[in-house]
């Protein structure tokens, strides 16, 4: 699938800070943004809601496909509409992640969102934000960003990020959590969580979010996205 729209991958682990150079690059570069891991929260949540078990693959990927999902960009970020109900705040919860998890390792779940996922490479540009991005979904992608941060580092800034939320967890919790979600995501059978082999691994464990940005944008002048984009 080669295609004329320019797409930056932005894959890794969570808690790296794909959500944050992801809404970074979409809004400075005005391009749209597909964050992945929420569509698999959604799926999740509408199971639940649906009293579909979520290793029940045929019913699961059933949801998938019906989905009725929208993303509406707005200054508070991005508001997530399932169906007419407004469930932003329901799956970005640590159970909501845990169950994305699990929806997200069925093979036919992957397959019922794949193509839901490619037509969102629109003009001018999509920064799409995942764990298969550069891997499965836009594997002909111009730029592929893999980034990754020591999983203490992650497990504190999602900590914080929680906190801001008010939702009370505990650091621990959280460091097991990541672990164990990094385990299931890089050992399951389709699209494990690994970067493509084009792929620049960027580690943030010492990085501000600024220097992530500015060292993408850096590498996206250098292959020529930025002007291709404004063209
Ligand atoms: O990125 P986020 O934490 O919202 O993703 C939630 C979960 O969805 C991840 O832990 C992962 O299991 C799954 N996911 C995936 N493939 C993607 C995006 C997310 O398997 N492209």
């Amino acid at each position: 699938m080669t295609s004329a729209v320019p797409v930056i991958c932005v894959d890794g682990p969570s808690g790296a800070g794909k959500g944050t150079l992801s809404q970074h690059l979409a809004s400075a570069l005005s391009w749209h943004l597909l964050d992945s891991g929420a569509l698999y929260r959604v799926v999740g949540y509408a199971c639940r809601q649906a009293n579909v078990a979520l290793d029940d693959e045929t019913a699961v990927a059933q949801m998938a496909r019906a989905l009725n999902v929208e993303f509406q960009p707005g200054e508070k970020g991005v508001t997530v509409w399932l169906s007419a109900q407004d469930v932003t705040a329901g799956i970005r919860s640590e159970a909501g992640g845990r169950d994305a998890s699990r929806v997200a390792a069925l093979p036919r779940v992957r397959a019922a969102l794949l193509l839901r996922q490619q037509e969102l490479a629109r003009t001018p540009g999509l920064i799409a934000d995942g764990r298969d991005m550069g891997t499965v979904v836009f594997p002909d992608a111009p730029l592929k960003i893999f980034l990754t941060a020591s999983a203490e580092a992650r497990a504190e800034r999602r900590f914080h990020q929680l906190q801001g939320m008010g939702e009370s967890v505990s650091l621990a919790r959280l460091l097991d959590d990541i672990q164990e979600r990094d385990a299931r995501d890089e050992a399951r059978a389709v699209s494990p969580l690994v970067p493509a082999e084009d792929a620049v691994v960027i580690d943030s464990t010492t990085l501000s979010a600024d220097e992530v940005a500015q060292a993408v944008r850096e590498l996206a002048d250098g292959r020529n996205l930025l002007s291709d984009a404004s063209e």
